[in-house]
């Protein structure tokens, strides 16, 4: 098996490498003055099982580019299965025809990874109408998750937490970190009017006084979910408050917003930033061992 990072996979590849001692390669990757990318491998992959490292943030449509060039081309030098590892994987949302016209581009892009891949593995991913990957992808796929490595961290550093599901859909990440501790939770509901406009409810009271109280999500992104749910945890008596999330996209100024409103941030390294304090390099690195 060879390890190869595409450009927004370096801080994970090379730390799986090193755990799984297998060898460990960069994509070697350039653009042309008009914006054409170019790729190649600077090794023989003839019969290896290449694995492929990408997390697809910020330049998304060259991300997905990369890795499609990238897989077609290990194909064609005689690898002997391709395999994309995706700590952030993006398109996720937009998973059916909302508005007449629109793209389901979900299920376009999986159709691409279907093409060119013989396996996929996801961090995290959110899955809205659809709850399973095998729902989504034709080849293999499959979920990773970084949980045991959030309520780790809490386990370690945080005395006496209680555990915040901000929406519905946070369940699968607060309430699974709340069941590993063994710690007590609560999920609370969500509106959204808008990227910066929503609203949190909380359905059934719990006293905070004195506790230590952690908000787990998968995602954060303009920050605007943390600050409305620290709004009624402050009001509930709430004595330090945390925010732990798998993907920190943290958009256009979210961590100073954060800061501000006195919330502790962590993430996990899916996609790198400063707050970046859990590795999930050993998830992706032990499910590359079993599989
Ligand atoms: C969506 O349901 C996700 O779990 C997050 O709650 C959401 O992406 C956070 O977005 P924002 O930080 O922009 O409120």
């Amino acid at each position: 098996m060879l390890i190869v990072s595409c450009s927004h996979g370096r801080h994970i590849g090379s730390l799986a490498a090193k755990k799984l001692n297998c060898r460990y390669s960069e994509l070697h990757i350039n653009k042309f003055p008009d914006d054409e990318l170019y790729i190649r491998f600077n090794f023989l992959i003839k019969n290896h099982t290449i694995v492929l490292v990408q997390s697809f943030y910020k330049n998304i449509s060259d991300c997905i580019i990369e890795v499609i060039l990238a897989a077609r081309t290990a194909h064609e030098l005689g690898a002997r299965k391709v395999v994309l590892i995706a700590p952030y994987f993006p398109y996720l949302r937009q998973d059916k025809r909302f508005h007449k016209g629109e793209a389901i581009s979900l299920n376009i892009i999986a159709r691409l990874m279907d093409k060119y891949f013989d396996a996929v593995y996801i961090m995290d991913p959110h899955l809205h109408r659809k709850s399973k990957l095998e729902q989504i992808f034709k080849i293999k796929a499959k979920k990773l998750t970084a949980n045991a490595l959030i309520a780790e961290y809490i386990k370690r550093h945080i005395k006496n937490p209680v555990i915040i599901g901000p929406d519905e859909e946070s369940y699968k990440w607060a309430r699974s970190v709340a069941e590993i501790l063994k710690v007590e939770s609560r999920i609370l509901r969500k509106k959204r009017y808008s990227s910066y406009h929503v609203k949190v409810k909380l359905n059934k009271k719990i006293n905070l006084k004195y506790k230590n109280v952690v908000i787990v999500d998968d995602i954060v992104s303009t920050g605007h979910t943390i600050l409305e749910t620290a709004k009624i945890l402050k009001k509930l008596g709430a004595k330090k408050l945390y925010c732990i999330c798998v993907h920190g996209i943290f958009a256009n100024g979210a961590l100073n917003k954060l800061k501000k409103a006195r919330i502790s941030v962590i993430s996990t390294n899916t996609i790198p930033n400063k707050m970046a304090k859990i590795d999930v390099s050993s998830v992706i690195a032990t499910e590359l061992k079993n599989s």
